[in-house]
């Protein structure tokens, strides 16, 4: 019999999951070089094809570089999280956006009156903005370090002060803040903690 096991995985130097996952580490030290605009949005362009409950796509992103904005950011986070927003980079803070119904007509043409039934129950919009934001969020932490970027996610912090800083009057809530830069060396002195293992995590019925 064939073992067809591997027969799918891609071959080369380097697994790509490799280099996303068990070779990267949670960044907290970059070095000083840059991070373009245009690889954020490439880094974007590449990510928002992942899979969200019905297309709805309500990550939003609010990118934090200058010096004022850091310290509007940083006042909110929670002490031993302000020196890496003042020091990163390049910040992003990722938000669910509650009013992404108003984009399903675009993005949901295979469920025309998804829109108008989602407007009248802002605790489903707000459920479903949280959860596909989140899934987002991790596909675009991968699609960084896909690039070769290094990723600090954070959520110690004031979130609903984040919200007033800088969403007020709007349908954008903040879940995390994602430090990015290039990594200084592995990006981080911490040992790498062990992670579940297959029989720890998965059940077969
Ligand atoms: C959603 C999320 C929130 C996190 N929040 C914080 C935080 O507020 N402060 C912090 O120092 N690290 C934070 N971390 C970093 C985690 O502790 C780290 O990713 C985890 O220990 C794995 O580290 P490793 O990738 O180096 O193995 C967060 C990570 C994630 C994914």
């Amino acid at each position: 019999m064939i073992d067809d096991t591997t027969a799918h995985l891609p071959t080369g130097d380097a697994l790509l999951t490799d280099a996303v996952f068990q070779g990267a580490r949670t960044v907290g030290r970059f070095v000083d070089d840059s991070v373009p605009d245009a690889l954020l949005r490439a880094v974007h362009d590449t990510v928002r094809w992942g899979p969200t409950a019905a297309n709805s796509g309500p990550l939003r992103l609010l990118v934090v570089r200058s010096r004022e904005a850091r310290e509007r950011l940083a006042v909110h986070m929670d002490e031993h999280n302000r020196e890496r927003v003042l020091g990163a980079p390049v910040t992003l803070v990722v938000a669910a956006d509650t009013d992404f119904h108003r984009h399903l007509p675009t993005l949901a043409p295979h469920a025309p009156t998804m829109g108008e039934r989602l407007a009248g129950v802002p605790d489903v919009r707000a459920a479903m903005a949280r959860d596909n934001a989140w899934l987002q969020t991790g596909y675009l932490v991968v699609g960084l370090r896909a690039v070769g970027l290094g990723v600090g996610p954070m959520t110690g912090m004031d979130a609903a002060g984040v919200d007033a800083e800088f969403f007020a009057g709007t349908g954008w809530h903040a879940l995390a803040v994602l430090n990015v830069g290039w990594p200084d060396g592995e990006g981080t002195d911490r040992p790498r903690a062990p992670r579940l293992a297959w029989d720890e995590v998965a059940r077969e019925v």
